[in-house]
C-alpha cells in the first residue's frame, strides 16, 4: 500500500519527508519519491527500490543546496496498481507546466477515460499511471487557486484517493483530499503535516486530526482548513495520539515480525483490560454499543474480512455456535460484497480488519450498513476507516502491526471474537459457573502464551524439517481447521514455500496423492472431543511416508511423530491462540533459516487497499 507525507513549516523539509517515508515503509512498496517546490519550478527526486535509495540519490542531487533550503514538500513510497514499479511511474507526477506536483494513494476508476480526454488537449504522458492523469487534470483547472483546482478535477474522478497536492506558485501550502485511502494530519511545533497513518507522524506531533472520506484540506505552516469539494466548512476534532502509535522500533528483535510474536502476551492483556468480570463470568464490551434487547434479537452473525482477518472469523464462528447458541457465518468480504447478501436488521455483521483500511472488508461493512444490518468493527488501528464507519466495535488494542504478516493481530481478533461470545452467551443461556470458568481461562492466555514462547529454540530446531520442502501441508479439526489455514499462510507469505492448510479428514479425498515420503505434514491435534480422529488422519499420512510435526497438549502422546510442540492444557477455543502462536515462530524460524526478508515478503503489502 502507498505511503504519503507532506509538511509545511519553518523547519528543513526534506529530512522530515524521508524520515516519514522510513516510518511508513513496513506498508510496502517499490519505489519512492518527493518533490519540493522552487521558485518556478518543482525540484522532484524519485528512486526505484528501497527508500534508502532515495536518500542517497536526494544526497547525490545536483540541487541539494536547494533541496536542503526548501521547508515544505510532499513525498510518497509506492506499491504498484497501474505500470511497473519504475522511476518514471514513480510519484510525485506533475501537470502540464511541471509545477504542479501529486502524491496518490488509491485508484482512479475512470482514468483511462479521462486520460483521452487530456491526450485530445495535448497532454503527453510520461507514466503509465491512473495518478498522472489526475496531477494533468487538477493542471487543467489551476488558475491561481490550487484548492479551487483541486476540487474540480475530484468531483470528474471515480475511485479511491488520498492525495496531497503543491504548486510552486504557492510554496507555503499543501492540498490533501481523501475517498477511500486513509489521511490524517499532524498539528506541529514548527508546521503542520499530512500522512498515510500516523507512524509518519509520531516523531513532530501527538495532535491529528482524522479526514474522513469527501474531506479536502488545505494545510500551511500554521494553519489546517478542511472543507468539502463544495468548498463548505467542515469541523473535524483534534485527537491526541496513543502513546504507543510511537513504539515501531524493534525493541532489539531482529524482525518486527519476532517483536510481535513476543509481544502477544502484553497484546492479549490489553485486548482483555477492563474488559473481564471474573466475579460474574461475564465480559465488558461497552463499545459493541449495543442493548441487551438488541443483542438478545440477533438471529445471525455474520463476520466479514481477508486473509488472516478471514481465519480469526472461522475461529469466532466456532466460538459463537458452541458458546452463545447463535448461528455464526463466515463470509470472505470480497464475496460478500458481490453477491447481494441476504442480511437484515436481525444480523450482526463484524468486520475484523487488523488495519481497518482493507478496501474489500470496508466495501462489506458499506454494503452491510445499507442492508440495515447491525454493523460493529474488530479493528486494531484507532481512527481508520473501517472503524470509523462501523462507528462501534471492539478495538483489539494489539498496539501497532508492522510487520506485513500479522501475528498478534490474529489472536487479538480471535481474543476479541471469544470475549464478544461470552458477552453474547451470558445475555442468553450461559450459565454464571460456565461463564466463571471461561473468563479464567481468558485470563490466563498471557500465562498460556509465555509458556509457548519458552519454546522457541526447540521450534527453530523443529524448523529445519520444513526448510526447502516442495510441499508442506497443515491439517485441522473444529476450530484448529482455521488455525491449520492460518499457519499455512505464515509459512507460505514469509518463507515461498507451498504449504496448505486442509480439514484434517480432506486430504483423503483427494489432496493426500500429493504425499511423497519425506512430506512435512503440521498435525493439529490438541486435546478436543475429535483428537483421535485427527490423530488418525495422521498415521494415515504417515504411512505414506510424511513426516508428522505434531502440535499437541503438553502431556499427551504422538506416537511416530518426527517432532512434538506442546501447548499448556485449555479448552480447545483458548488452545487456538498458543497452538496458533506455535506455528507463527515455526514459520518465522523456516524463512529465517531460508534468509528471506520476513518483515516485507516480495509482492505483499500490509494493507490491501485496492480492490
Ligand atoms: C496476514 O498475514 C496477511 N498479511 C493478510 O492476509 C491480511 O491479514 C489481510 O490483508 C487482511 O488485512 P486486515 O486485517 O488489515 O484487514
Amino acid at each position: 500500500m502507498c505511503g504519503i507525507i507532506g509538511y509545511v513549516g519553518s523547519k528543513a523539509a526534506v529530512p522530515i519527508l524521508l524520515g516519514g517515508l522510513k516510518r511508513l515503509e513496513y506498508r510496502g512498496y517499490d519505489s519512492a519519491g518527493l518533490a519540493l517546490p522552487q521558485t518556478d519550478t518543482m525540484l522532484a527526486i524519485k528512486a526505484v527500490g528501497k527508500v534508502s535509495k532515495l536518500i542517497e540519490a536526494t544526497r547525490q542531487h545536483p540541487n541539494t543546496a536547494l533541496a536542503e533550503s526548501s521547508t515544505s514538500g510532499i513525498a510518497h513510497t509506492r506499491w504498484a496498481t497501474h505500470g511497473a514499479p519504475t522511476e518514471s511511474n514513480a510519484h510525485p507526477h506533475f501537470d502540464k507546466s511541471q509545477r504542479l506536483a501529486l502524491v496518490h494513494n488509491g485508484i482512479i476508476e475512470n482514468y483511462r477515460s479521462l486520460r483521452q480526454k487530456l491526450i485530445a488537449l495535448g497532454h503527453e504522458f510520461k507514466s503509465d499511471t491512473d495518478t498522472e492523469v489526475l496531477a494533468r487534470l487538477i493542471g487543467e483547472y489551476y488558475q491561481g487557486d490550487l484548492r479551487l483546482a483541486v476540487a474540480s478535477a475530484l468531483r470528474q474522478v471515480e475511485g479511491a484517493y488520498g492525495i496531497a497536492v503543491m504548486s510552486a506558485n504557492q510554496p507555503g501550502e499543501i492540498i490533501v483530499a481523501r475517498k477511500g485511502s486513509p489521511l490524517v494530519l499532524g498539528i506541529g511545533e514548527h508546521g503542520c503535516l499530512v500522512a498515510s497513518d500516523t507512524a509518519a507522524l509520531v516523531a513532530h506531533t501527538q495532535q491529528v486530526i482524522y479526514l474522513d472520506d469527501g474531506d479536502l484540506a488545505k494545510i500551511t505552516a500554521t494553519s489546517i482548513d478542511i472543507t468539502d469539494l463544495n468548498q463548505t466548512p467542515i469541523d473535524r476534532s483534534i485527537k491526541q495520539l496513543e502513546p504507543d502509535a510511537g513504539a515501531i522500533e524493534k525493541g532489539g528483535y531482529e524482525h518486527f515480525m519476532l517483536k510481535e510474536i513476543f509481544d502477544q502476551p502484553e497484546a492479549i492483556t490489553n485486548t482483555l483490560r477492563g474488559r473481564l468480570d471474573l466475579a460474574q463470568g461475564k465480559s465488558i464490551l461497552a463499545g459493541m454499543g449495543t442493548s441487551t434487547r438488541d443483542l438478545a434479537e440477533i438471529r445471525r452473525i455474520v463476520m466479514v474480512g481477508c486473509g488472516t482477518s478471514l481465519h480469526a472469523a472461522m475461529v469466532g464462528e466456532f466460538a459463537f455456535e458452541d458458546l452463545a447458541d447463535l448461528h455464526a457465518e463466515v463470509q470472505q468480504a470480497a464475496e460478500f460484497r458481490y453477491r447481494n447478501p441476504l442480511i437484515d436488521a436481525q444480523d450482526l455483521v463484524i468486520a475484523i480488519s487488523q488495519s481497518g483500511e482493507t478496501a474489500d472488508t470496508l466495501a462489506a461493512v458499506r454494503e452491510a450498513k445499507e442492508k440495515g444490518a447491525l454493523v460493529l468493527g474488530l479493528v486494531n488501528v484507532v481512527g481508520s476507516t473501517i472503524a470509523r464507519e462501523t462507528g462501534r466495535g471492539v478495538y483489539l488494542h494489539a498496539g501497532p502491526e508492522i510487520s506485513v504478516a500479522s501475528t498478534k493481530g490474529f489472536t487479538t481478533q480471535v481474543t476479541a471474537l471469544l470475549l464478544m461470545a461470552l458477552k453474547l452467551a451470558r445475555g442468553r443461556r450461559m450459565s454464571q459457573e460456565r461463564g466463571e470458568a471461561l473468563a479464567k481461562s481468558l485470563a490466563q492466555l498471557p500465562d498460556l502464551i509465555r509458556s509457548v514462547l519458552a519454546q522457541n529454540d526447540a521450534i527453530a530446531q523443529v524448523a529445519q524439517h520444513l526448510v526447502g520442502q516442495e510441499h508442506i501441508f497443515y491439517l485441522g479439526r473444529g476450530p484448529f481447521h482455521p488455525v491449520a489455514l492460518e499457519g499455512a499462510l505464515k509459512l507460505k507469505e514469509i518463507s515461498y514455500l507451498h504449504a496448505e492448510g486442509y480439514h484434517a479428514a480432506e486430504l483423503k479425498h483427494g489432496p493426500i496423492a500429493l504425499l511423497t515420503p519425506g512430506t512435512p505434514v503440521v498435525v493439529l491435534a490438541p486435546e478436543s472431543p475429535v483428537r483421535d480422529k485427527v490423530w488418525s488422519n495422521a498415521e494415515e499420512c504417515r504411512a505414506r511416508g510424511a513426516k508428522i510435526i505434531a502440535v499437541v497438549t503438553e502431556g499427551t502422546e504422538a506416537p511416530g511423530a518426527t517432532a512434538v510442540l506442546t501447548i499448556p492444557a485449555c479448552e480447545p477455543l483458548i488452545a487456538t491462540i498458543p497452538a496458533t502462536i506455535a506455528l507463527q515462530l515455526l514459520a518465522y524460524h523456516v524463512a529465517r533459516l531460508q534468509q528471506c526478508p520476513i518483515d516485507q515478503p516480495r509482492n505483499l503489502a500490509k494493507s490491501v487497499t485496492v480492490e
